[in-house]
């Protein structure tokens, strides 16, 4: 792989807020913990080999220009994930899921209570926002910036991973049709996933017709992710997982798995990937391998333990 974990957590944990330095604050201080838990980084890896496999560094003859295409890719990774890290805090909390491990860490509200948790999600989530729009002060003019921008918003909100969310929630122990389940799916989980694709190709500059096709593989391997992590919920090992196993059962929710099986989920998950894989190949891209990277990772996906 081109990008280790800890090159990846290189570039974004720079972009973290900083502690008070007066006297200490304990939802900045949980927000961090949060964020530096761990985590399997996939929103920003994903981001970067996008970037990566699209950015025509040879057409930019101007270095400050280079620099800033760098940093500006850096700001939407850190403000990315710390918009899913915001999501898992308060998915977490005692009125959602109620799980007390996170990223093999105790949860936020386990550590520190459950109001310093919501207030340090709040932080991640508005501090995502003051990431992005101190990187794009610099790019008057730059459209792939400011569409990225609008991508990050849409696919984290109503309209993406909070309306997911909250029809999750609120069907939690009621039975879901085939449209509510495949709202849940597509919004709560593949919204980000799409929005790591589609950024990572506005800021390197694509075509429409690019990030059209990275929207449509972002949203079959996001909804295949999200099956892969309700078989996991059954199946894992909770040590592995880093994460409470068992917990879906325990707040009667209607999961995929649970309204198909493990069989027919398996075999969904590894159809959604083939998709994905074949509208990543159908992409015109600059750097060959990374594309092939993203498809590794992709394929990756479908039986990870973790
Ligand atoms: C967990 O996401 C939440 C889901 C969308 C299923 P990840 O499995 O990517 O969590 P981390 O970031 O690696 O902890
Ligand atoms: C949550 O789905 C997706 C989010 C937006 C956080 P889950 O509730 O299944 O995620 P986990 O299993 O707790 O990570
Ligand atoms: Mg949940
Ligand atoms: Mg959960
Ligand atoms: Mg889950």
């Amino acid at each position: 792989m081109r990008y280790s974990v800890g090159q990846i957590e290189e570039m974004i944990y720079p972009f973290l807020p900083l502690e008070n330095a007066d006297f200490p604050i304990a939802a900045i201080e949980a927000a961090n913990y949060g964020f530096r838990a761990g985590g399997k980084r996939l929103r920003p890896i994903m981001m970067r080999l996008v970037f990566d496999m699209l950015y025509d560094k040879s057409a930019v003859k101007d270095i400050k220009r280079l620099n800033s295409d760098e940093l500006t890719i850096r700001a939407f990774m850190a403000a990315l994930e710390m918009i899913h890290t915001h999501s898992l805090i308060h998915d977490d909390l005692p009125a959602l899921d109620n799980d007390d491990l996170r990223r093999g860490l105790p949860t936020v509200h386990a550590k520190y209570g459950e109001a310093v948790a919501i207030l340090a999600g709040d932080i991640l989530l508005n501090h995502a926002y003051e990431t992005v729009a101190r990187a794009l002060e610099e790019r008057a003019g730059d459209i792939g910036a400011v569409k990225a921008f609008g991508r990050l918003s849409v696919n984290s909100g109503v309209s993406g991973m909070l309306g997911g969310q909250s029809l999750d929630v609120e069907k939690t122990g009621k039975p879901l049709d085939a449209a509510e389940l495949a709202y849940i799916y597509e919004n709560k989980t593949a919204a980000l996933i799409e929005c790591a694709l589609m950024c990572g190709a506005h800021l390197a500059g694509a075509s429409d017709e690019t990030v059209a096709l990275l929207e449509r593989a972002g949203s079959d391997i996001g909804i295949a992710f999200q099956i892969r992590d309700d078989i996991l919920d059954i199946e894992g090992d909770e040590a592995t997982l880093g994460k409470p196993i068992n917990s879906d059962n325990e707040n009667d929710k209607y999961t995929y798995v649970r309204l198909h099986g493990i069989e027919a989920s398996e075999a969904r998950v590894k159809q959604l990937t083939d998709e994905a894989v074949d509208l990543i190949r159908a992409i015109d891209v600059i750097d060959k391998e990374a594309a092939d990277e993203l498809i590794e990772l992709f394929q990756g996906l479908t039986t990870r333990n973790r």
